[in-house]
């Protein structure tokens, strides 16, 4: 089938060249000139494994093409996947959807046959109703039907999850042909066995939503019993083992840390309570508030500690910083904790070097005022602490005893819990988790 994605971000680009990979003839709308040009060329401007080799080999064969015209893009297919970025709006809680809008602004009037418009972006219950409603009043004697097909790809697992997901939500309004058209878009899948939901268009936007709300309640439930472990002398680790053997808990997302970040769960919830307010239901949402607390806590409280650890006060100490984006296998940096963490350590006038595999670009456009170093070892130089904030591989392999002859104080904070204690401590650092 031909089809275009609206915006070739983590989430369009990823979208794109998966649907091409299924064997659909994919144009991508991008706005962003120096993207665009990447993209064109078969380079993704972005870290996300397996998607450099599926890209490439797209654009190679014509499969994939990137463009910045609308009317090409118009033109070109009936069905259109809306992919632009929902950030959280300045100074409030609720969703920007200045980038949907103008996708939608700028498609239809354009148009000129009958046309499937599917919103995979993520956005406030409600949006697809609005969306339709305006897409009926641009439209020029023709049908354009809007309806919500929410994305649920993990970055770093993203080509996995695009092409073999969990399921598949299609939130459609009576009557349209949104239902058949993603059975064909995503035959391969389903034929797999994927579970297909077929809803209206309120409920698969809730899907989204409440997904992601349950996941940042999950990791702030398991980073409020550690605060509690912390009082009590307790082993939060041990903790989340036992109660994650319950089928009905299970163990996935209880990994006790430095808490949520990304350009996802935080902006998701804050933007779920916002529209639960809209709506009148903002009491049922209050618990959001708590989670969203307890995850921005665990930063402080990981600046306090390094503080602890450094005697009282941060003046003048030099700090390690493993990692930077919000997770592993990720370029990401939108609200990352651990380079949040480095902000207030330096604000409180230590030295911070920071190390990322791959978070180093985006790192240094965001927090130019920081250090970087090349290499997790350079980063340790001298330095009073080594904290690690991200989960890389590469740090959970480090060599305990080399690093030992690297830095000034043998002392490491584990901001993930991923390091072995007891390695650790044999080589004679004082560990902290
Ligand atoms: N990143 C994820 O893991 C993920 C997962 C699921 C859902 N989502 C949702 O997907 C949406 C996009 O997220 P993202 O992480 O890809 O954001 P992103 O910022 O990486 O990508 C958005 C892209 O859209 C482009 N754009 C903006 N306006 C445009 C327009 N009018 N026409 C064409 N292109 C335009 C931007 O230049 C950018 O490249 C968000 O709603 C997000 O919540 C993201």
């Amino acid at each position: 089938m031909r089809m275009v994605v609206l915006g070739l971000g983590y989430l369009g680009a990823t979208h794109a060249a998966c649907m091409a990979e299924l064997g659909h003839e994919v144009l991508g709308i991008e706005v962003v000139p120096e993207k665009r040009a990447q993209l064109a060329a078969g380079e993704v401007p972005f870290y996300e494994p397996g998607l450099p080799d599926l890209l490439k080999r797209h654009i190679e064969t014509g499969q994939l093409r990137v463009s910045d015209s609308y009317a090409e893009a118009a033109d070109f297919a009936d069905v259109f996947f809306i992919a632009v970025g929902t950030p959280q709006k300045k100074g409030e809680y609720s969703a920007d959807l200045t980038y949907v809008d103008a996708a939608v602004e700028e498609l239809v009037p354009l148009l000129t046959r009958d046309a499937l418009i599917l919103g995979k972006s993520t956005v406030p219950v409600g949006t697809s109703r609005r969306l339709s409603e305006r897409a009926d009043e641009l439209a020029k004697d023709i049908d354009v039907e809007v309806a919500w097909n929410p994305e649920f790809l993990r970055e770093g697992f993203a080509v996995k999850d695009t092409l073999h997901p969990d399921r598949v939500v299609v939130g459609a309004f009576p009557g349209g042909i949104a239902e058949t058209a993603c059975r064909e878009i995503y035959a391969s899948m389903i034929n797999e066995g994927t579970p297909f939901i077929v809803t209206d268009p309120p409920t698969a936007e809730l899907v989204k939503t409440s997904a992601n709300a349950f996941l940042a309640t999950k990791i702030s439930f398991i980073n409020a019993i550690a605060e509690v472990c912390d009082a009590a002398g307790a082993d939060v680790k041990s903790i989340a083992d036992a109660i994650g053997y319950d089928a009905r808990i299970g163990r996935k997302f209880l990994n006790a840390g430095l808490g949520f970040g990304g350009g996802c769960l935080p902006k998701d919830i804050r933007a779920f309570m916002a529209r639960a307010g809209e709506l009148g239901a903002a009491e049922a949402l209050t618990f959001l508030r708590e989670v969203d607390n307890v995850n921005m806590r665990r930063r402080t409280r990981m600046v306090e500690l390094t503080r602890e650890v450094c005697g009282g006060s941060l003046l003048g100490k030099r700090i390690a910083i493993l990692g930077a984006a919000f997770k592993p296998e990720s370029d990401d940096v939108r609200d990352s904790p651990a380079l949040n963490v480095a902000g207030q350590i330096q604000l409180q006038g230590a030295s911070v070097t920071v190390y990322d595999p791959k978070a180093m670009p985006n790192s240094k456009r965001l927090f130019p005022t920081l250090d970087y170093a090349e290499a997790a070892s350079e980063a340790c130089e001298s330095a009073d602490v080594v904290l690690v904030l991200t989960e890389w591989a590469e740090f959970v392999a480090l060599n305990p005893v080399e690093l030992g002859r690297r830095v000034r104080q043998r002392k490491i904070i584990d901001g993930r819990m991923c390091l072995d204690r007891r390695n650790w401590t044999v080589a004679g650092w004082d560990y902290r988790a």
